[in-house]
């Protein structure tokens, strides 16, 4: 793979569900790609599809009632084509998730160290002792004090704080280099929260890694991406730098989300705007633009013609048909 081509390369994504008595369209044609050691936040409210995309980097769906399209390459791997044994290989030293709950990833039944030994282990042929010795590195990068004893430690005799690190040392166990993060701090309270994003930070430039995290939180995403991506529906309607995103977005539900930047600072914390009326049946998508229902700016002509994206500057680029029109209201 050329150094130039994108990490993570997601082409017309598309999940459909078909378990239920209708077919869910999750996700309808996510195109996102993110470079080595770029860190992309996803945002936007419930339901828009934002754990689905990132549950099908590693394909995690169950796959008798999921229909997946479009592409996904990590690293040059084709996430949806690949065999079994391919994919087992795949998860965990090529791209890993940590889960916004630490007790549902890790077993209950062993040692947090005894499951970072065994996970090493599974992927690489090292003696217990090497792999021991590997835990016991991650667990002192995370920063969890007395390590070699935490090492014994069974998950629920753990802090949330501490539990979220033990999973992150478990994510980096077999060195991946795409860090997936589920809204990897929403289940701790406020000052844990910024400990446990600052050191994901810290922990991705240090080893250069590429992340995709969801957060409801956009100073959060602020702080800790390069470059945020707005869901909306199953698509990404906005995407751009921090900056432009929030200084000049041009996509009126980014615009209605951040409503709170009138207000005042974007300081940690500062959750994402609910904004009036509720997003479309994912089983009966409208024809035109899913957001016409709920949006100020719309027209007749949005109720019928899906809008395409449109480049605007730089990375930054939105799903709109009156992006013109939304140049001066920023
Ligand atoms: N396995 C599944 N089977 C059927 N529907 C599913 C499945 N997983 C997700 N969905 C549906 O797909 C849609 C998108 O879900 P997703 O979990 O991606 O939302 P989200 O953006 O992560 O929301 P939240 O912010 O609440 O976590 C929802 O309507 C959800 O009910
Ligand atoms: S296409 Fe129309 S309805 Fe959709 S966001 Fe733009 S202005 Fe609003
Ligand atoms: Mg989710």
């Amino acid at each position: 793979m050329s150094e130039a081509a994108p990490f993570v390369d997601i082409q017309n994504l598309q999940v459909c569900f078909t378990g239920g008595r209708k077919p869910v369209q999750a996700v309808g044609g996510v195109d996102l790609q993110v470079k080595r050691g770029e860190v992309v936040a996803l945002i936007g409210e419930s339901g828009s599809g934002k754990s689905v995309t990132l549950r099908s980097l590693l394909r995690l769906h169950p796959p008798r009632r999921t229909v997946m399209g479009g592409s996904v390459r990590v690293g040059g791997h084709d996430v949806l084509a690949m065999a079994p044994g391919a994919l087992a290989d795949y998860r965990g030293k090529v791209a890993s998730m940590i889960f916004q709950e630490p007790l549902l990833a890790l077993d209950p039944v062993y040692s947090v160290g005894a499951q970072i030994v065994e996970s090493i282990r599974r992927h690489e042929p090292v003696s217990q002792a090497e792999a021991h010795k590997r835990a016991l590195e991650l667990f002192e990068r995370v920063r969890i004090p007395s390590p070699e004893r935490r090492l014994a430690a069974y998950p629920h005799e753990m802090s949330g704080g501490m539990r979220q690190r033990a999973m992150i040392a478990l994510a980096l166990a077999c060195r991946p280099q795409l860090l997936l993060a589920d809204e990897p701090t929403t289940a701790l309270d406020a000052t844990v929260q910024i400990q446990v994003l600052l050191l994901l930070r810290e922990l991705q430039r240090e080893l250069g890694l590429a992340v995709i995290f969801v957060t409801h939180d956009i100073g959060a995403a602020v702080e800790v991406a390069d470059r945020i991506a707005v869901m909306y529906a199953g698509r990404i309607v906005e995407e751009g730098t921090a900056r432009e995103l929030i200084r000049a977005p041009r996509h009126p539900y980014t615009m209605a989300l951040l409503h709170s930047r009138a207000h005042g600072a974007l300081a940690k914390g500062s959750r994402l705007q609910t904004i009036g009326g509720s997003p479309p049946d994912l089983s009966a998508l409208p024809a035109g633009c899913a957001f016409a229902e709920r949006c100020p700016m719309a027209l007749d002509v949005c109720r019928s013609t899906r809008p395409e994206v449109v480049h605007l500057s730089g990375s930054h680029r939105a799903r709109c048909l009156r992006t013109a029109d939304t140049v001066a209201t920023t």
